[in-house]
């Protein structure tokens, strides 16, 4: 029995899609639709399977292809059913489909380096081609948790450490997705920025430090992308179960926001049928639950309470609007082929804007096509280039070029491992240098590697860090005695060039030895191709860091993770015991996320958030800075070096807001030829100049002088200026 109605916002509150002249909105003909439902079609919607059978005595539903996810549908009324996959970087393959490969984006952190939405887009609407050319219409993508801590094993799917640039990115990803009539999700709502024991661990934060960090990246990338499904997460918030959490999912999602779509629960992540009470339309995965909780149990509490059958009406209409609204019944997924070539582009344009390049000593880079002889050490670089595990994991048509277990046990061996895409630096390093004695050199005996540089002109070494869904990294430090390798390397050839291809931010202690380096993320499905074009100067490296790179673990808000090394059940079949739960203090940094904390704390990180290098140097001049209800930033960016290339100007907000912390208020990335100039244009959205104001339930523009700096990074203050702000009060 639920105790109390929900008291609902009005479904379809939200800004519905224009369906052309005389259409009814998606919210009205939800609602017609779900009138015709019968009580078994009703809760039928509101939960689905794993359609993997991974699980002992799990039996397939005929229709469901194999996949994350599978919701049966209402045939007599063409309701079809949700045919879900993940995730963020590709049609995922996660132990199903075996053979049926798909093409990888590089990591969403790649993406996020870009600093471009139309990139972001691009690659959102790739994959949603790629799904439904597999027969799915969901894609659980949308991956926008913030990166509160460096280790997080899941930060490589996601969008980095500030709510603008990773809610614009994520929401234009979203975006794209949907544009191919394929629903998105948005996830994981909220606060599972840890994945040590994500499916119980408690994040304890304050009202108004959430609603300004994770939150907010949360309301930009729904606002922008106008995801069909937000997916809530493991973890406790403040308490309760994110997945039950009144205040997360009625009132901020559905209330504040009027958040018009459905709410899905992750994978084993729903503890009782109070979450349909709390604002959860649908159980995902349900056999991974100890119960189905949205089927007999609800039944049960239909049957008593007629607040009840509202609340379930309510479920179903969400899920029929955005259905609707997104285009999954009017446009059925079409199966056949994917565009590899084309699609494989998409991915390539997406790793080559997003490497960073964060040194070059002495022009050390761009190689000439000239030099002689080229060592290539390490990271399996003859084979390929390596992927993040867990969920979002892609697997490329014919097969990984290497897939390396990395000791999961049962269901998590599906998830585990360290998978390369076939890309192979070294075949793409000797594709553009012909002319040079290339000569690899597998990186296991650091001697043997110097040896081989001190007899090369030049020395590259590949260094990987995996990273996997359900765990984080213990450290900083490049695993496998890379560090080791590296100064070998460098002590051989002081011409070392090292390649990272990272799940997030690592320690350099090699950093002063070594003549350049480059950060490659997870590249994707021809990240070979795009390191190579970016060594040999064919791309202009023009990727900023969407994450900051400290200089060690002390630097952070908890320099140790709580209870490292404890795995979670969730993702590995029905829970165990569930152990207690313990608390995540996010009130040690609250809103002050990454590049905030280090300025708040007067830190100097090892790499700045939004650094980045170029073949080329760019200036800016001309600063003006408008006031009023909120500023106005424009300023002219001029390249002054000898190369096309592309810059990021960013602006940030100094202080006026509240406590002096640093925001990002925006940024413009121009494409300029030698000598060009262009003028860019800020115009900061109000709530980044604003605190939030519990009391008031409303962001407070305390109003005054406000201090603004463009520059080429978080630290780096080339235009100084400020100006006046009317105080001012927006809703919520
Ligand atoms: C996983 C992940 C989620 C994914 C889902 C389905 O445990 O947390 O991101 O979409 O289950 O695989």
């Amino acid at each position: 029995m639920l105790s109390t109605a929900l008291t609902l916002a009005a479904p379809g509150a939200g800004r519905a899609q224009d369906l052309g002249p005389g259409a009814k909105s998606a919210d009205e003909q939800a609602a017609r639709l779900e009138g015709q439902l019968t009580l078994d079609e009703r809760l039928g919607l509101t939960h689905g399977v794993m359609a993997l059978p991974l699980l002992p005595g799990f039996v397939m539903p005929p229709a469901a292809i194999p996949g994350a996810g599978f919701v049966a549908g209402v045939p007599r009324l063409n309701i079809p059913p949700l045919w879900e996959t993940d995730a963020s970087l590709g049609v995922a393959w996660i132990g199903g489909r075996r053979g049926d490969g798909a093409t990888a984006l590089p990591s969403g952190l790649a993406t996020a380096s870009t600093w471009n939405p139309g990139q972001a887009r691009a690659g959102g609407a790739m994959i949603a081609r790629e799904a439904r050319s597999k027969g799915f219409n969901v894609l659980l993508a949308g991956g926008v948790d913030l990166a509160r801590d460096p280790r997080n094993g899941r930060n490589f799917e996601y969008m980095g450490e500030d709510p603008l640039l990773a809610g614009v990115l994520t929401g234009e990803a979203i975006e794209g997705i949907q544009s191919e009539h394929v629903i998105s999700t948005v996830k994981h709502f909220a606060f599972n920025d840890l994945e040590t024991g994500r499916d119980f661990h408690n994040a304890v934060i304050g009202e108004a430090a959430a609603r300004e960090s994770d939150l907010l990246a949360f309301e930009i990338a729904i606002e922008r992308g106008r995801p069909g499904a937000v997916m809530c997460a493991y973890n406790r918030v403040n308490g309760p179960w994110a997945c039950e959490s009144r205040a997360l999912l009625t009132s901020t999602l559905k209330q504040d926001w009027s958040y018009p779509g459905w709410v899905m629960s992750d994978w084993g992540a729903v503890h009782g049928l109070q979450s349909a009470l709390a604002g959860l339309d649908q159980q995902s995965g349900s056999q991974l639950d100890d119960k189905v909780w949205f089927d007999a149990p609800l039944r049960a509490a239909v049957a008593n309470d007629p607040a009840d059958a509202s609340r379930l009406s309510d479920m179903d209409r969400r899920i029929l609007r955005s259905m609707i609204q997104v285009g999954v019944i009017d446009h059925p997924p079409v199966k056949g082929a994917i565009d590899a070539v084309a699609d494989e582009a998409v991915a390539r344009g997406v790793a080559e804007r997003g490497i960073v390049l964060l040194l070059n000593r002495n022009g050390l880079l761009p190689l000439a096509r000239s030099v002689g002889r080229i060592a290539v050490i390490g990271g399996h670089a003859d084979l390929g280039v390596i992927s993040g595990g867990g969920s979002s994991q892609v697997a490329p048509a014919g097969g990984p070029a290497l897939s390396l277990p990395m000791g999961g046990e049962g269901l998590a061996a599906t998830f585990d491992l360290a998978m390369y895409q076939p890309s192979s630096p070294l075949k793409a390093i000797r594709a553009l240098a012909p002319a040079a004695k290339v000569t690899y050199d597998n990186g296991i005996y650091p001697s043997a590697a110097a040896e081989l540089a001190r007899r090369s002109d030049v020395a590259i070494v590949f260094a990987t860090q995996w990273q996997g869904e359900g765990m984080d990294v213990p450290d900083l430090s490049l695993p496998e005695g890379q560090d080791a390798l590296i100064a070998a390397v460098a002590a051989a050839n002081p011409n070392t060039i090292v390649v990272l291809e990272t799940g997030g931010p690592v320690a350099m202690p090699w950093l002063d030895q070594v003549g350049a380096a480059v950060e490659a993320w997870y590249p994707g499905a021809r990240g070979g191709e795009a390191i190579a074009g970016v060594l040999f100067g064919d791309v202009n490296p023009s990727g900023r860091l969407p994450i900051t790179f400290p200089a060690d673990v002390d630097q952070l808000p908890r320099p140790a993770i709580s209870a490292a090394g404890l795995r979670d059940d969730a993702s590995i079949g029905p829970r165990r015991e569930t152990p207690p739960a313990y608390d995540v203090d996010y009130t040690i940094e609250g809103s002050d996320v990454g590049y905030r904390w280090f300025a708040r704390k007067g830190l100097k990180p090892l790499f700045p958030f939004g650094y980045g290098l170029s073949y080329s140097r760019f200036s800016y001049g001309d600063l003006k800075v408008g006031g009023g209800k909120t500023v106005t930033v424009s300023f002219t960016v001029k390249n002054v070096g000898s190369r096309p290339g592309a810059d990021t100007a960013q602006v940030y907000l100094t202080s006026g807001a509240g406590d002096g912390q640093q925001r990002l208020l925006g940024w413009s990335k121009l494409d300029l030829r030698p000598g060009e100039e262009k003028t860019a244009t800020v115009v900061a959205d109000p709530r980044l100049l604003a605190d939030w104001d519990s009391a008031a339930h409303g962001w407070r523009i305390a109003g005054g002088v406000y201090q603004i700096f463009v520059g080429a990074s978080a630290a780096d203050r080339a235009l100084v200026g400020s100006a006046l702000v009317a105080p001012g009060q927006l809703r919520p």
